[in-house]
């Protein structure tokens, strides 16, 4: 059986998309499908692109102790949470329930860039401002902090000369696409692994 996906998104959803088709190409041998597509804001775009898809797809309250959102989750038995381009921070009873099973993709190499605030064009922005000749994007588990928990994944992305926080964010979002959903499928390969012994 494939694990059950759930992806949470706040805005654009170009990581929603490439993950969706990341499992489409599998076909039968997918260890993982999306079934569900949620957000904290009924208008991001990134619910079109999964309604599309003929996913289903909810709007939940972040401000609340995160009994809304476990409720979808429990609602969909959903295995694996999918953070993406997702701004809110996950309530500590989401966490708790869904432990090593919530994972977030970050535009930088973590722990460097990372931390509250540090979203979209200010990653880019800071890592341009730093001088650093290099930056990347890290696939991580989702613990009480931001951007803190175990990391899953790395890879490097080179900053160029003239780059502005634009056109390194879009050589970096090109490498999120392809990593992000490889991560996804190792993390639900793993945990169904672990899950079979647990038995
Ligand atoms: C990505 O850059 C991701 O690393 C960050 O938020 C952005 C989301 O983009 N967490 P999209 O909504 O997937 O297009």
């Amino acid at each position: 059986m494939p694990s059950r996906l759930a992806v949470l998104v706040s805005g654009r959803g170009s990581n929603l998309q490439a993950i969706i088709e990341h499992f489409d190409n599998l076909a039968r041998e997918r260890v993982a499908k999306v079934v569900l597509v949620a957000s904290n804001r009924a208008e991001s775009p990134a619910l079109i692109r999964a309604a599309t898809a003929s996913i289903d797809i909810a709007q939940f309250n972040a401000a609340d102790d995160g009994s809304e959102l476990l409720g979808l989750l429990r609602k969909f038995r959903i295995d694996l949470v999918v953070l993406a381009g997702y701004l809110k921070r996950i309530q500590p009873a989401v966490i708790n329930e869904y432990a090593g099973r919530i994972v977030n993709i970050h535009p930088a190499l973590l722990p460097a860039f990372g931390g509250e605030g540090m979203y979209g064009a200010r990653v880019h922005e800071a890592v341009i401002a730093s001088g650093a000749k290099e930056t990347g994007v890290t696939v991580h588990l989702v613990d009480d902090e931001y951007d803190r928990g175990p990391i899953v994944a790395q890879w490097r992305v080179p900053v160029n000369q003239g780059d502005t926080a634009e056109s390194l964010a879009a050589r970096v979002l090109a490498v999120e696409h392809v990593v992000y959903p490889r991560a996804v499928e190792m993390v639900a390969i793993l945990q169904q692994i672990e899950s079979k012994r647990t038995d």
